[in-house]
């Protein structure tokens, strides 16, 4: 099936390149001559559900369409593109107001094949899932044996995977070493009583898809979360769910890189995690018994976002954007390891060599130079980027700031992550660790003490002492 996608560019003989960029690309493109065409077409043709808009010519005009689209078709993704960052900045469009407009990715002119298709295919394939209907009804989903490499494969807890009434996506269960047997097809409804009849004859304690499929898992997962919130589910797959996703996301980010569409998702990540803890129940048996954090990259990561929220919940000033911004920053605080050996993603700073050290330090401002090329990304989550490891006392890198100095959202993060590597350390719950944490003479002299209150005041159960 090809993406279709309408396309405004003033610049007849750049439409001519990108109409010859689409054309091997399973991309329909329909080029239009005037921008207020796009609100007619889109009206009567709801199978467009992308537009590529330039506005390297700023008209009020091309901003008006933008709105309208925001406004009446939320469901249209935007991509803009630019000749000059510098005509953003001009028509005050900064990254929130960029993200505000619904704008998924910017790309500057002259863009190549490569990064046009990328963006257009990155932001399809994540919600092609969304127009899934069930194809044959009557046929039944055939079972068939599949011989392929475990690590072609992401497995899901059983216990935490929820499907819609349609797979948006194949179902595996790994029967050995590289062996799998798919039980459900992709547009294929979801047969329960087929995976209980499994369950009685097996111990099965995964479900697996396609690790090409992650992104479409990240999309359907963080959309269902956003409708589970408010609803009377329990409190352990919720949670449940919010950590699978989240660690299946850093998965995503951290083996094939940032785009426009995953920095999208990754918001959705925050949003749902912040939304979940809002509940003090939910919150407390998390820091209780359910966050189990071990030494793996990914599972640190996941506890220094939550972590982070856990103490945005509990300070005065934090408002809701503040809070998806730093747990924005929480979970891409380490993007500069990509750079790095992968040693680096989970080597201790106390057994590094001199040299390793030296190295290490770099990973802040390698992180910051990878998120430049995002201008959905603000500059609070750059600051976090950079000033995760700077402490309170001046000890920190990589500038050795003083307390005051550093950007109040980096000290949330920077405690976070301290406090998220100690109870790995420790090999403690969250609840075991918060009190030898706080007495320690390195998180006092370290780290902000209203934050560390912050984080203290979200063990204490409500209503009780
Ligand atoms: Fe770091």
């Amino acid at each position: 099936m090809s993406i279709k996608v309408l396309f405004f560019d003033d610049d007849v003989n750049w439409a001519r390149t990108v109409d010859i960029f689409c054309k091997d690309s399973k991309i329909e493109l329909c080029q239009m001559a005037n921008i207020a065409d796009i609100r007619l077409k889109i009206t009567q043709d709801p199978t467009f559900n992308l537009v590529v808009i330039d506005i390297s010519t700023p008209k009020r005009s091309i901003l008006e369409v933008i709105r309208y689209l925001k406004l009446n078709i939320p469901s249209v993704k935007i991509i803009l593109t630019v000749s000059d960052m510098i005509i953003l900045n001009k028509l005050g469009l900064t990254s929130g107001a960029l993200t505000k407009l619904g704008v998924e990715d910017v790309l500057v002119k002259p863009y190549g094949q490569a990064a046009l298709i990328k963006s257009i295919h990155g932001i399809h394939q994540f919600e092609s899932w969304q127009t899934l209907k069930n194809q044959d009804e009557e046929e039944d989903d055939q079972e068939e044996a599949v011989r392929e490499q475990d690590d072609r494969f992401t497995g899901v807890k059983l216990e935490n995977y929820i499907s819609g009434s349609v797979n948006v996506f194949d179902l595996y269960l790994r029967t050995s070493r590289n062996n799998y047997i798919r039980i459900f097809h992709r547009g294929k409804k979801f047969n329960k009583q087929k995976l209980e009849k499994h369950q009685s004859k097996e111990n099965i304690e995964y479900l697996y898809f396609k690790t090409a499929d992650r992104g479409t898992y990240i999309n359907f997962t963080n959309k269902l979360l956003e409708k589970m919130i408010d609803k009377d589910i329990n409190v352990g797959k919720k949670a449940g769910l919010v950590k699978e996703v989240s660690e299946i996301y850093i998965d995503e980010i951290f083996t094939k890189g940032i785009d426009a569409q995953i920095v999208t998702e990754g918001e959705a990540v925050c949003r749902n995690i912040y939304n979940l803890i809002q509940e003090d129940d939910i919150l407390f048996e998390m820091l209780e018994s359910y966050l189990n954090l071990d030494n793996s990259f990914r599972s640190h990561l996941f506890g220094t976002m939550f972590f982070s929220s856990v103490i945005c919940k509990n300070v005065e000033w934090a408002s809701g954007s503040t809070v998806e911004k730093t747990c924005l920053g929480a979970m891409l605080h380490d993007i500069g390891k990509l750079k790095l050996p992968e040693i680096f993603k989970t080597l201790s700073q106390k057994v590094m060599t001199p040299s390793q050290l030296m190295q290490y330090k770099s990973h802040p401002a390698m992180g910051v130079e990878m998120l430049a090329k995002f201008p959905t990304i603000s500059e609070p989550v750059k600051q976090i980027v950079y000033q995760h490891h700077e402490m309170a006392d001046g000890s920190g890198f990589p500038s050795g700031l003083p307390g005051i100095r550093i950007f109040p959202l980096a000290r949330i993060v920077s405690l976070a992550n301290h406090f998220s590597n100690y109870i790995v350390e420790k090999n403690m719950a969250p609840k075991q660790a918060i009190h030898p944490f706080v007495m320690e003479r390195n998180t006092l002299i370290k780290f902000d003490q209203v934050l560390i209150k912050s984080l203290i005041i979200g063990f204490i159960k409500k209503g009780k002492s």
